[in-house]
């Protein structure tokens, strides 16, 4: 689903960049702020702290997650804690970018983990497109996505909105 919006902002001229959470060793936020007082890196050293400056170069940033228990992933929650920290820690470094959330869910409980990407976005004071229906596919595999009509139109119609945004901001 992501790699589908992807390809559309990209081919409306946009740079993009793909980057997988799953299977990474992220640990969950330990709340010590040490990055409000020493501002830009996290003091666990790990994939966080190389995937936030891609954050704050970006125009557009897109969270997909999939359904688990009606959440996110672990490794999702522990991208929003810690890089939402940091991005306070550091003045709202991702203040007025645009922000789109999607998700796969075999049968229910999509809409909650929108919920928490979109509540993300919208503390950060980021600008928040949206689509025809919201930004799910009800889908266990690519296969399932591909025949999922509404699904791919949803995306579709989100990609369109994101490269209309990125025009108008830029
Ligand atoms: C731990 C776990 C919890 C899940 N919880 C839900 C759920 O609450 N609702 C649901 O419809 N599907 C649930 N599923 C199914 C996944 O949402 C579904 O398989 C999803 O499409 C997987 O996407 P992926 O291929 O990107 O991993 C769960 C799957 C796992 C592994």
């Amino acid at each position: 689903m992501l790699r589908y919006v992807l390809d559309i902002v990209g081919k409306a001229g946009h740079e993009t960049e793909f980057y997988q959470a799953g299977g990474k060793p992220v640990r969950g936020c330990l709340g010590c702020a040490v990055c409000w007082d020493k501002p830009g890196k996290c003091v666990q050293d790990d994939w966080i702290n190389e995937i936030y400056p891609k954050m704050k170069e970006a125009d557009a940033i897109i969270i997909g997650s999939p359904t688990y228990f009606a959440d996110l992933t672990a490794e999702i929650k522990a991208l929003i804690d810690r890089t939402g920290y940091l991005a306070m820690g550091e003045g709202g470094t991702l203040r007025r970018k645009i922000g789109a959330g999607v998700t796969a869910v075999r049968r229910a409980g999509g809409v909650h983990v929108l919920d928490s990407i979109q509540h993300f976005f919208l503390i950060q004071g980021m600008i928040l497109p949206g689509s025809t229906y919201w930004n799910l596919s009800v889908a266990c595999n690519p296969a399932d996505f591909e025949a999922d009509d509404e699904g791919l139109r949803t995306m579709a119609n989100l990609a369109d909105n994101i490269n209309w945004l990125l025009e108008k901001l830029n």
